[in-house]
């Protein structure tokens, strides 16, 4: 099941650089939340502040508190942990190249010391069959690697790897924006899916992709947080006139 997020007071830097001012966010369990805004704004930032990878840059720090349930993501939990129990999927999809789908979806079990073949495939199958990839790829899963697939099936790939250690949160920065239209349809079909098992954070540049998977959507801009609210009040009736901008195109 997802778990609900809540950040407060959230700050973040690159060196001297203020990448993220005070940002308040509510993410509810099993639900999709969009963050829209122009490029450079901080919203790849703040989805690694959510699952603790901004740290793994020597130059990063931040500060606030970001829960997931009952857990405070920076006191109570290992970085390893945490970032098993909030899954991410990136822009570019990243396979292990050389590896087999198979592996590549197991990965993550091997990592935490998980041996037991039955079980494995299990995993692998529930995890291919949750990314909507199963039936593409279920009689090749040790003859072909993760470099030979499609892009499209190469993200569903790593959405799998992702599924199969069992994350509670899904962190999606930009998913389909190297995909073609086929591909993107897919993987929007599967973030609505998704929502009743996983918590999703999706951070998207396509308005119209925000409207089709999100219930509530966040517009950043240099930093800051500037509306919250339901997708579709943010599309039709903004509340900031800087987000009324954004969403007709005068910037960004
Ligand atoms: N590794 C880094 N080192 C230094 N500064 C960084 C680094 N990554 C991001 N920044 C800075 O932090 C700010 C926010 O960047 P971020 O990547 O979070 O924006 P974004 O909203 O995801 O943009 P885009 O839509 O282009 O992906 C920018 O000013 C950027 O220059
Ligand atoms: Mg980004």
């Amino acid at each position: 099941m997802g778990v609900g997020i809540e950040v407060k007071n959230l700050n973040a830097w690159y060196g001297q650089t203020h990448s993220l001012v005070d940002i308040n966010l509510n993410m509810p369990a099993n639900h999709a939340t969009a963050l829209i805004g122009p490029s450079g704004c901080g919203k790849s930032t703040f989805v690694r502040c959510l699952n603790r990878m901004h740290e793994t840059n020597p130059i990063a720090r931040a500060t606030g508190s970001v829960r997931m349930g009952d857990i405070d993501v920076y006191k109570d939990a290992s970085p390893v942990e945490i970032r098993r129990r909030i899954g991410m999927v990136f822009q570019r999809p990243n396979p292990f190249p050389t590896m087999s789908i198979y592996d590549n979806v197991a990965s993550g079990l091997k990592l935490n010391g998980f041996r037991n073949r039955r079980i494995m495939d299990e995993v692998v199958e529930r995890s291919l069959r949750g990314s909507a990839l199963w039936d593409e790829v279920k009689d090749d899963l040790r003859k072909k690697s993760g470099a030979s697939l499609s892009g499209g099936q190469q993200q569903r790939l790593c959405i799998a790897r992702a599924l199969a250690v069992e994350p509670e949160v899904l962190l999606m920065d930009e998913p389909a924006s190297a995909l073609d239209p086929v591909s993107t349809s897919k993987i929007e079909d599967l973030i609505f899916n998704l929502k009743s098992q996983y918590t999703i954070v999706i951070v998207t540049h396509n308005m119209q992709q925000a409207a089709r998977v999100a219930e509530n959507t966040g517009f950043f801009l240099n930093g800051r947080m500037v509306e919250f609210d339901s997708t579709h009040k943010i599309f039709t009736n903004p509340s900031d006139k800087r987000t009324e901008d954004y969403i007709t195109g005068r910037f960004g």
